[in-house]
């Protein structure tokens, strides 16, 4: 059974403690909250404020994802806000090794996120460090966006890394993630699932997640 993270990207904003009660009342594990800047991506999300608002009412981790530049200036600030797993990409960090150590000294998980065009194989030096890593499985920025069908074979290659290495890091996907895409992901090695519109424009949004559960 995949853990599963739904992303209050597509959640309703005005609503946020509902959503979140429905999150905590659900078999899901985890919430993805998405972190944009209008820079590293080209959209922007919520920020720290609203991280300290769904932490507050919270009772699974906050397995947050910078999509931002500078990640470093603000782990902190994370920490304090309530994230739990704290995801950077390995695009936006130039001493990733330094900015994965910081991350674990403040006590939280850490995790680096891959874009679509960004291959497995540059964690190969820091993989035994890392307790996870998201692949991007759409580029990022927007959530409802289509599956890129390459993310699969990538889960693979990550797979076989992580069990040649021997490390304890999980595998988590993210975008375009429905009951379809997620069983093949899952039978690839994906760890976490994330999803954002397939549950939350779903008539059922608890409902959807025990599907997405039951993979
Ligand atoms: C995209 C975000 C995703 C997004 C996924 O940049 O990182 O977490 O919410 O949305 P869906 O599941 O709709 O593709
Ligand atoms: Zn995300």
């Amino acid at each position: 059974m995949p853990i599963i993270s739904p992303s209050l990207l597509a959640s309703d904003f005005a609503n946020l403690q509902s959503e979140v009660e429905m999150i905590n009342n659900s078999t899901a594990d985890w919430f993805h909250v998405d972190v944009m800047d209008g820079s590293f991506v080209p959209n922007i999300s919520f920020g720290l404020p609203s991280i300290k608002a769904v932490a507050k009412h919270a009772t699974k981790p906050l397995d947050v994802h910078l999509m931002i530049v500078n990640p470093d200036q603000y782990i902190s600030a994370f920490k304090a806000a309530g994230a739990d797993y704290l995801t950077v990409h390995y695009e936006a960090c130039t001493h990733l090794h330094r900015t994965i150590q910081a991350i674990k000294a403040e006590g939280m998980k850490a995790g680096v996120a891959l874009n679509p065009h960004t291959p497995v194989h540059v964690l190969e030096e820091v993989i035994n460090d890392l307790d996870l890593v998201l692949i991007m499985s759409v580029n990022p920025g927007f959530g409802g966006q289509s599956f890129i069908e390459a993310a699969i074979e990538k889960t693979r290659k990550l797979k076989a890394l992580i069990t040649e290495k021997g490390a304890p890091t999980l595998i988590e996907i993210d975008g375009g993630v429905n009951t379809e895409t997620g069983a093949r992901l899952v039978a690839a090695g994906a760890d976490a699932l994330v999803a954002g519109s397939f549950v939350f424009k779903s008539k059922n949004p608890a409902a959807t997640i025990e599907d997405l559960k039951k993979l």
